[in-house]
């Protein structure tokens, strides 16, 4: 009989995600060496050390240190996963700044591909050896390997590659999220993508073009410009060089848009609601500039506007809706709608580079860190 170890690599509850604590300082990424391994014993057989990264206090990329972990056999109805490809998020940065609590010390990461190891007593419909994907919960990709309950895991199409479907898990389930079901885009549609040539943002506008949507997206650059041109936008707006508002008006005949998405947050948000033709929606799913917050109910009436702040967890939550989400994202990328750009690679170890480039805005596309 076997004794499962005390201290595996569990993640914060998911509702953790929604209490907003303060907002430190930006902090910037110092290269240095990596700090000495903590070398930490088992508690009993079962355990085996692996490397992850461990966020031990709130900080700068620099908060994130390489060491050696604990990971534990899996408990009733767990698997655990060797990862192959850890998919980079702006909500990592959220929470190793503390704009999202988790209990310190924490592993961060909310995405990961990777093959099972072992699984937990009792458990039917997984093997070792089954490749997997995960996305939003629970907290602890950054790691080599893990533990994770076995209903957030979905089976990874032989067709799609680790690396893709580590980059297309969590952005593309929100990009699905968002244009089907909290506002649903259709032929004729005109929306607004802010972070165009982003993540999520690539996606959304491919996935928007697809439906048949007339899609503008904003961009800091000419290079970003021209993914996005590439990724289905019909008109790009490079907003360090043109007003936002007044390039909508010009392009929709001063009729404004339909719905905006909006991930940036303070810096557009004023931008967002005039770009917004009467009754749209301000789908604001994100704030990587920092929060608008408050927002007066009477910015909403003079076009009877409609917003929304919506979770990609809240609509993936069972496990009906995260099948249904995966296999919408895993079949566009079948069928061709989806091309991922995984424009940026890490080791693992590098993390902390990875979230330097990130927050810099130096990066397009998806991230990821490899093992
Ligand atoms: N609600 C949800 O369920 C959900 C799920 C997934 C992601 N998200 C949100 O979606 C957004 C995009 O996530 P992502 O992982 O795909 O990241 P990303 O879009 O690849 O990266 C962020 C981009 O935002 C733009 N940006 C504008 N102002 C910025 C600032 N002050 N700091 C940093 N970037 C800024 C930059 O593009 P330019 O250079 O073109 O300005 C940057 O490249 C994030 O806000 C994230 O929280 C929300």
């Amino acid at each position: 009989m076997t004794t499962p170890c005390s201290t595996r690599l569990v993640a914060p509850s998911p509702l953790s995600f929604f209490s907003i604590p303060v907002v430190p300082s930006a902090a910037r990424f110092n290269s240095r060496p990596p700090p000495p391994r903590l070398l930490l014993r088992c508690c009993c057989g079962n355990a085996e050390m692996v490397n992850a990264i461990r966020v031990h206090e709130l900080g700068g990329p620099e908060a994130m240190r390489w060491e050696q972990v604990e990971v534990g056999p899996p408990g009733d109805g767990e698997i655990r996963v060797k990862n192959t490809a850890v998919g980079v998020n702006f909500i990592d940065v959220y929470f190793r700044k503390g704009v999202y609590s988790a209990p310190l010390p924490f592993t961060p990461g909310m995405e990961a591909v990777g093959v099972v190891t072992a699984v937990g007593p009792g458990l039917t419909g997984r093997k070792v050896g089954d490749v997997v994907a995960y996305a939003g919960k629970p907290m602890g990709s950054y790691a080599e390997e893990q533990v994770i309950p076995a209903d957030v895991a979905v089976s990874v199409p032989p067709s799609v590659d680790h690396r893709t479907a580590a980059a297309i898990m969590l952005k593309g389930m929100t990009a699905h999220v968002l244009l089907r079901r909290v506002f649903k885009v259709e032929s004729g549609h005109t929306v607004l993508v802010h972070a165009a040539a982003g993540g999520v943002g690539s996606l959304l506008c491919q996935w928007a073009n697809a439906l048949g949507a007339t899609v503008i997206g904003t961009v800091s650059s000419e290079e970003k410009a021209a993914h996005a041109a590439q990724d289905g936008c019909h008109h790009v707006i490079i907003y360090t060089k043109e007003d936002v508002a007044t390039r909508v008006k010009e392009i929709t005949d001063g009729k404004g848009v339909n719905v905006v998405y909006d991930s940036v947050g303070k810096d557009t948000y004023k931008a967002s609601m005039e770009c917004l033709a009467s009754r749209g929606f301000l789908v604001s799913f994100g704030q990587s500039s920092g929060s608008p917050d408050p927002i007066p109910m009477s910015d909403l009436a003079p076009k009877s506007l409609f917003l929304t702040r919506p979770s990609m967890l809240h609509y993936t939550g069972t496990r009906d809706e995260l099948l249904h989400s995966a296999g919408e994202v895993f079949a566009n990328v079948a069928n061709g709608v989806l091309r991922i750009r995984v424009n940026h690679t890490y080791p693992l170890s590098e993390a902390a580079q990875a979230h330097a480039d990130l927050e810099a805005r130096k990066t397009s596309g998806s991230i990821l860190l490899i093992p």
